[in-house]
């Protein structure tokens, strides 16, 4: 059980700060719990003041001393140097938790040269506002335990899903990198209500309503996105005439292409990214 962990943060900028924000929320887990890390001695106040009853220090070794559950949340440029500077004081029993994007559990685990239990995770930033899509997958060594452990972490802050590591670019190309292209179609609603002469802070918030309602009310009725289409497109009407112009610029091809460009991208940087 999550409850049950001593948990160091290591590298605790927007995605650490969010899951320490997460584990904070439900009543039954205890901040003295927590042990968060960065350099910035400034920005180490500014997290203490948000978190008062957390450990916030600067010191990699003595964070991850005791902790059975850590988490790599430092960009990946940072992370061999960090290993190398933590490994002997992690315990062996200890689990990791890495949402560095493009390092794979083998490559942590042959950077810790230990048989560690390792869960490799892809959040995105919606997790800031608890709405996050984060994919989980287990190393070698993790076990059943370890993976609803780290499942909890992230469910604090979004959805989750299990998945199996070869699926982790892919993920990367959807969700990991979805927010972007979901913010240029908001943006690109916007113009279209601004062109015909809606003032451009109502059409920012309509259209940014209209993509947060018809996400809403996917997740919240199940039903499939195309049944909800059929049911807004009245014969004749409006939303079917901009339907048929969305599909004639090929619309789902663009985001099926652009998932594999990213997901190609993904795998290329990984490759670099696994050679020290
Ligand atoms: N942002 C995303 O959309 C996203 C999505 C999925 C995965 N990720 C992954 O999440 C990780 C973190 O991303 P982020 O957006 O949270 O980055 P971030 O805000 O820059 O956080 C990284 C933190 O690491 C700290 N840090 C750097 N070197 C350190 C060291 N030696 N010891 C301790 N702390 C150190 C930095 O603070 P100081 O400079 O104060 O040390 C910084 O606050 C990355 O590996 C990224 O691949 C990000």
């Amino acid at each position: 059980m999550l409850v049950d962990q001593t948990v160091a943060i290591i590298g605790a900028g927007n995605i650490g700060r969010s899951l320490i924000g997460g584990m904070l929320k439900g009543e039954e887990f205890e901040a003295s719990r927590i042990r968060a890390t960065r350099r910035n001695p400034t920005a180490l106040q500014e997290l203490q003041d948000q978190f008062p009853g957390i450990t916030v220090i600067k010191d990699n070794v003595e964070a991850v001393k005791g902790a059975s559950v850590i988490v790599l949340a430092i960009k990946p440029q940072h992370v061999w140097y960090v290993i190398e500077e933590i490994k002997d004081a992690v315990s062996d029993d200890a689990m990791i938790v890495s949402v560095l994007a493009g390092i794979t559990a083998d490559n942590l685990e042959e950077a810790f040269g230990m048989e560690l239990a390792v869960i490799r995770t892809m959040p995105n930033t919606p997790m800031i506002v608890d709405e996050g899509a984060t994919a989980i997958s287990g190393g070698r060594h993790a076990t059943a335990d370890h993976l609803t452990i780290a499942r909890q972490m992230f469910e604090a802050v979004g959805k989750v899903e299990e998945v199996p590591e070869y699926l982790m670019d892919a993920v990367t190309g959807l969700s990991g990198s979805g927010p972007a292209y979901v913010y240029m179609f908001i943006e690109a609603l916007t113009d279209g209500g601004v062109k015909q002469g809606i003032p451009r802070p109502q059409a920012f918030r309509l259209a940014t309503q209209t993509v947060f309602g018809a996400a809403k009310l996917v997740n919240d009725t199940g039903k499939h996105p195309a049944i909800l289409r059929d049911e807004v497109t009245t014969p004749g009407g409006t939303a079917i005439a901009a339907v048929a112009n969305l599909e004639s610029h090929g619309l789902r091809t663009m985001l099926i292409n652009a998932v594999a460009t990213a997901t190609s991208r993904s795998k290329e940087l990984s490759e670099l990214k696994g050679k020290k």
